[in-house]
């Protein structure tokens, strides 16, 4: 089995890749963190224990940071909603409870514990992952890998940056830097992975609960995309990391070196992908470009009817 620790700030994306995760037999869940991201990080620390409750997943959720490490919060509740979650009902108070450990200090002894077979799966600002690194640099050997969402040759907060990596673009640095291995999924590969109405039919089919609370997630946030962004699908962006770790044949995957943007006047946040190999520096990502989007979809139909 892989081991994973998600962090993650949900955020309807991040809560489909949870459902992915959990649905998996190849998958263990060592932890769930979350971070401040889509919203604050008492909310998503929250969600993630709502949709713990909602799938039946039994397993550690800690909060973590609630501010990047240098700038100010921010959030992305144009997206998510108010709750970070909303659409579906949600319960007030989940059952699930909040871990007593602050997710850094999971995620180092999570790792300090593991034989160096635990993959950190982020979905939403790297500051948890980063702090982490800071906070204990025995760690950074031990991270077997980081598959994470974020950034892309191409922005969607700013017109250069993609919005986890633009909300703690020092965090990204001392990730990518960090010399563990990287998967990368950014926009390039998940704005392929767009659920739209058909998606949307095609999993009320499924019809148990938590295919019905992915339909209320992807209505909700199907509309946000057309409201802000003028899309007819809603990407699932964070689920490319789950079905990654499941099927990598999935993707089409490059190697290359990629730096983060930290002092740009119009690109704070960008992910400098070298796809030419100009800087001629050693790749340190395994870049994210394609999907084959019928098997895509399928993985996820097959993990909603697993909770059948
Ligand atoms: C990323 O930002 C969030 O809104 C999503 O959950 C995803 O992780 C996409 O830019
Ligand atoms: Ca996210």
């Amino acid at each position: 089995k892989r081991k994973v620790i998600l962090d993650c700030d949900p955020g309807h994306d991040d809560a489909i890749s949870m459902i992915l995760a959990n649905a998996n037999e190849t998958i263990e869940i060592e932890a769930v963190t979350a971070v401040a991201g889509n919203v604050e990080v008492d909310k998503t620390a929250l969600n993630a224990r709502r949709v713990c409750d909602i799938i039946g997943l039994d397993v550690a959720v800690a909060e973590g940071s609630n501010r990047p490490m240098v700038r100010e919060t921010q959030i992305a509740e144009s997206i998510h909603g108010d709750s970070g979650l909303d659409g579906p009902n949600l319960p007030d108070v989940p059952k699930t409870p909040v871990h007593d450990k602050h997710a850094v200090d999971l995620i180092i002894e999570k790792v300090l514990e593991s034989n160096g077979d635990i993959t950190l799966v982020p979905t939403g600002p790297l500051t948890n992952i980063a702090m982490a690194m800071v906070k204990e640099p025995k760690i950074v050997p031990k991270i077997q890998e980081i598959v994470l969402m974020g950034g892309g040759t191409f922005g969607n907060w700013t017109p250069a940056a993609e919005f986890n990596i633009w909300v703690d673009a020092e965090a990204a640095k001392v990730v990518y830097e960090s010399g563990v291995p990287i998967a990368m999924f950014g926009l390039d590969v998940t704005h392929q992975a767009q659920a739209t109405d058909e998606t949307i039919d095609r999993f009320s089919k499924v019809g148990n609960d938590v295919s019905e609370f992915v339909v209320e997630l992807l209505r909700f946030f199907k509309q946000t995309y057309k409201d802000v962004f003028g899309f007819d699908g809603a990407p699932i962006h964070d689920a490319c990391t789950v079905a990654y770790l499941i099927d990598p044949s999935i993707f089409d995957t490059v190697d290359v070196r990629v730096d983060i943007e930290t002092k740009g006047e119009f690109a704070y946040g960008m992910t400098c992908v070298d796809l030419l190999g100009v800087t001629g520096q050693e790749p340190n990502v395994k870049f994210a470009q394609g999907l084959d989007q019928d098997r895509f979809w399928n993985l996820l139909e097959e993990a909603l009817k697993s909770y059948s």
